[in-house]
């Protein structure tokens, strides 16, 4: 290989530009070969190994762990709308609230809470209130005139507030299923 000559200029011009062939400054090279390293420990950190958080995964960390300090505050309050909807937003206590509906609820309501047996709960429908302690209560006493048993004693409190907090995520995604039953919530 022949090292190209300094400042020899190349023989083709375009619109009058002629150029070298000069070999790149070493700052130059670096400061490139320094972004690829970076750019492939950037990949594999952030998107492939989850080494590091990416901004809004930051972002929601640091909001469940704010309703999680802010639930913890309230543990020797008594149950409010408010509590319950901080619990609709933390993961283990949503993942908890779905595998208890998983083994105790799709039957009547569908896992995607589109109803069948039971009413859609993805709708702004309630026949008992949407409002989180309604949802709360009626879940615990259930409607068992209407094929709706008492869940409280068999699940207990615990679980209850978590299968509620779960059925509060499925609330207002509007899943196509059984026509609206009760009053439309404001
Ligand atoms: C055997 C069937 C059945 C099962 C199982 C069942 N439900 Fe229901 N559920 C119903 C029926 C029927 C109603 C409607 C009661 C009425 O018409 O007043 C209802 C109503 C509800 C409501 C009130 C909806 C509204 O519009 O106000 C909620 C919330 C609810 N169920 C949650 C649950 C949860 C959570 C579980 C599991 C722990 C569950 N249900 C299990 C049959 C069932």
């Amino acid at each position: 290989m022949t090292e190209p000559k300094q400042d020899e200029l190349m023989s083709h011009e375009f619109d009058g530009i002629q150029e070298f062939d000069n070999r790149l400054p070493n700052w130059w090279l670096y400061t490139l070969y320094g972004a690829i390293v970076f750019a492939v420990i950037y990949w594999l950190g952030f998107h492939t190994w989850g080494a590091w958080k990416m901004p809004h995964e930051q972002y929601e960390l640091s909001m469940v762990a704010a309703a999680e300090a802010q639930l913890a505050s309230m543990a020797d309050q008594e149950l409010t709308d408010e509590a319950l909807q901080l619990m609709s937003t933390v993961p283990t206590s949503v993942e908890a609230g779905r595998a208890v509906f998983e083994q105790f609820c799709v039957a009547c309501h569908l896992a995607d809470g589109s109803g069948s047996v039971g009413p859609n709960l993805t709708d702004a429908y309630w026949i008992h209130g949407g409002q989180p302690m309604q949802i709360l209560t009626t879940v615990t006493d259930g409607v068992p005139a209407m094929g709706m048993a008492a869940w409280g004693d068999q699940l207990g409190p615990i679980r209850v507030q978590q299968v509620v907090s779960y059925v509060l995520t499925l609330k207002g995604t509007h899943r196509p299923g059984k026509a609206p039953q009760g009053e439309l919530e404001e």
